[in-house]
């Protein structure tokens, strides 16, 4: 158990635990007593129609949307009830990429992933800080030179690509993708998805991955966790999913895209095992 294990009550099998949230704007309730735990070590997808508050949920969990009731743990720590200075040895153990995932268009790509370094450790060398930021470029599969580009001279995947990088820049446990593959091809998709999966195993994340896209969702999340009529309706694997009869899941997870997604990963599976050790 490592030292930040040691609040009372927290489960470390649980780096999040969300329990009874109220969101609301004005008079718009946006979640009403909603509840949700993620694993340690899965990726966990997150659906729900546009509007029903996907980003709300994910902006509260990393404290940038203060809930009206509710808690939110995350390593044990409550983000609702604590003071900003309380949270700083939490916040450095998470990564962001925003929907839309804008980067810093006067910085280059290597210093657009040097600014969460430079917040959270202001004493770095400049030398330490372009080796780490290289290391997380080429991390995330981008060429090395991608570093001292600037965003305007990079594809949208390469964008999304250097967004991870910044998100990874300071070896979160925790790890928030909002719409990661929105505006890429599906090919770019696929590709961001693998990455993601391999990035979670070989550095051991958690992911909390906001996703309309079901070819992602059959692909590389272990659970997911559905949001509707302001709670999370349900959260399992897409087989303990489909045994809701909730209209938004049938509809969602048996309708005609989703029959496509499911067999374009059943297709994948079977290249895997006959092209193994080809990757
Ligand atoms: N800063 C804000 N001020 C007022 N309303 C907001 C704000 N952010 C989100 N909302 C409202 O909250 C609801 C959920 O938004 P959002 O979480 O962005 O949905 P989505 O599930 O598409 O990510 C929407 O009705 C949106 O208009
Ligand atoms: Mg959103």
């Amino acid at each position: 158990m490592s030292e930040h294990d040691q609040d009372l009550d927290h489960d470390p099998d649980f780096p999040i635990v969300i329990e009874g949230v109220t969101n609301a704007f004005g008079d718009n309730v946006v979640h009403d007593e909603l509840d949700l735990k993620v694993k340690k070590g899965e990726i966990l997808g997150v659906v729900g129609g546009s509007g029903t508050g996907k980003s709300v949920l994910m902006r509260s969990i990393i404290g940038l949307q203060r809930p009206r009731t509710g808690s939110i743990q995350v390593f044990g720590k409550d983000i609702v009830a604590a003071e900003p200075d309380e949270v700083i040895g939490v916040r450095n153990r998470w990564g962001v990429l925003f929907q839309g995932g804008a980067l810093f268009s006067t910085l280059t790509v290597a210093e657009n992933v040097e600014v969460p370094l430079k917040q959270f450790y202001p004493d770095l060398e400049q030398q330490l800080l372009d080796e780490i930021a290289r290391y997380k470029v080429v991390m995330t599969g981008l060429p090395a030179d991608a570093a001292s580009k600037y965003p305007s001279e990079l594809s949208g995947g390469m964008k999304k690509r250097a967004g991870l990088a910044r998100a990874l820049a300071l070896d979160p446990e925790l790890l928030f993708l909002d719409e990661p593959t929105a505006g890429l091809d599906p090919i770019g998709a696929a590709k961001f998805d693998e990455l993601t999966r391999e990035l979670t195993d070989t550095m051991g994340l958690t992911v909390f991955l906001i996703t309309h896209d079901l070819d992602t969702l059959y692909a590389i999340c272990d659970r997911v966790a559905v949001l509707a009529d302001k709670k999370v309706i349900a959260v399992g694997t897409i087989p303990e999913l489909l045994e809701s009869d909730h209209p938004w899941i049938q509809e969602y997870f048996n309708g005609p895209r989703a029959r496509a997604a499911l067999a374009s990963k059943e297709r994948g599976n079977e290249l895997d095992k006959s092209s193994e050790g080809n990757a």
